[in-house]
């Protein structure tokens, strides 16, 4: 039911790292590499596939423990996300790829970036910062998974979607709200307890930011709170060379609230990356 709702591609997985991954691929040229955020999936993508599958080679993956990919219970790191990423561009038969990576997809850019340099061609961060998680932000992380195993993923999709999408979208763009409600209730309980295990663990990135060599660009909603644009900032400061755009009337899903803006600054950075 969920499935049919949600999912119109045709569904094709792989075997990485011992599970099941599901991932989309179309076009052809130079590689794209899409990773979504937490507590989401790949349709969060559903806007950029049609816009860049025409001239490029799309890839749009459910990380281990989201969508239509296996959520084994057990512990989940960022590096292990890094390696599974790895592992589907070895699958993929891709040497380098442009990244994409929002707010948890930046974070598991970074864990790449630390171990896999020499297959970024550049990265596109979206709406994600360099900061590790604070004390106080761990404990959160802790409660959510609580509420995710005790009231399922609806009571985490109500504690979400405020976060994520900004309320003017809440009030007037319900189909939107439907589709991102949709995307978090369809994950297990051990992805979403996982992910929020892997995020609080995370390492602090800030001290990688002056190493990074790729070509980088900075997205961030002008509304976003979870990762503000003081924080987009910030990496754009540090990280040599890196531009910065701020998408108006944008929160935290910049891609799903204004993805014309978003499309222009990825379209515009890759085709410089490329050229
Ligand atoms: C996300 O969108 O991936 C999350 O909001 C990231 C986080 O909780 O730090």
């Amino acid at each position: 039911m969920l499935r049919t709702a949600l999912f119109t591609e045709q569904l094709v997985q792989a075997k990485i790292n011992g599970i099941s991954m599901a991932y989309h691929e179309e076009g052809s040229g130079a590689p794209i590499v899409f990773l979504h955020a937490f507590p989401l999936s790949r349709m969060m993508w559903a806007p950029q596939e049609p816009a860049f599958a025409p001239q490029f080679r799309i890839i749009t993956v459910d990380l281990r423990g989201h969508g239509e990919s296996d959520a084994p219970l057990w512990h989940y790191t960022l590096d292990q996300a890094a390696d599974d990423v790895r592992g589907l561009l070895d699958h993929l038969s891709i040497r380098q790829a442009i990244f994409v990576g929002l707010s948890m997809g930046g974070y598991i850019l970074f864990a790449f970036y630390r171990k896999y340099a020499d297959r970024v061609k550049g990265m596109v961060l979206a709406d994600t910062k360099a900061q590790a998680d604070t004390d106080e932000g761990k404990q959160a992380r802790f409660e959510m998974a609580q509420v995710a195993y005790k009231q399922g993923p609806n009571a985490v999709a109500d504690i979400m979607v405020p976060k994520l999408l900004s309320s003017a979208t809440i009030q007037t763009r319900p189909e939107l709200v439907r589709r991102v409600r949709t995307m978090i209730e369809g994950n297990q309980v051990s992805g979403i307890a996982g992910d929020l295990m892997a995020m609080a663990g995370r390492a602090d990135s800030l001290p990688l930011l002056n190493r990074i060599t790729c070509p980088t660009h900075i997205i961030v909603g002008a509304l976003d709170q979870p990762t503000p644009p003081s924080d987009a900032q910030l990496m754009a400061d540090r990280i040599p060379n890196a531009r910065l755009t701020v998408i108006p009337q944008a929160a935290h899903l910049s891609n799903l609230e204004q993805p014309g803006l978003f499309n222009d600054a990825v379209r515009s950075f890759v085709l410089n990356a490329t050229r």
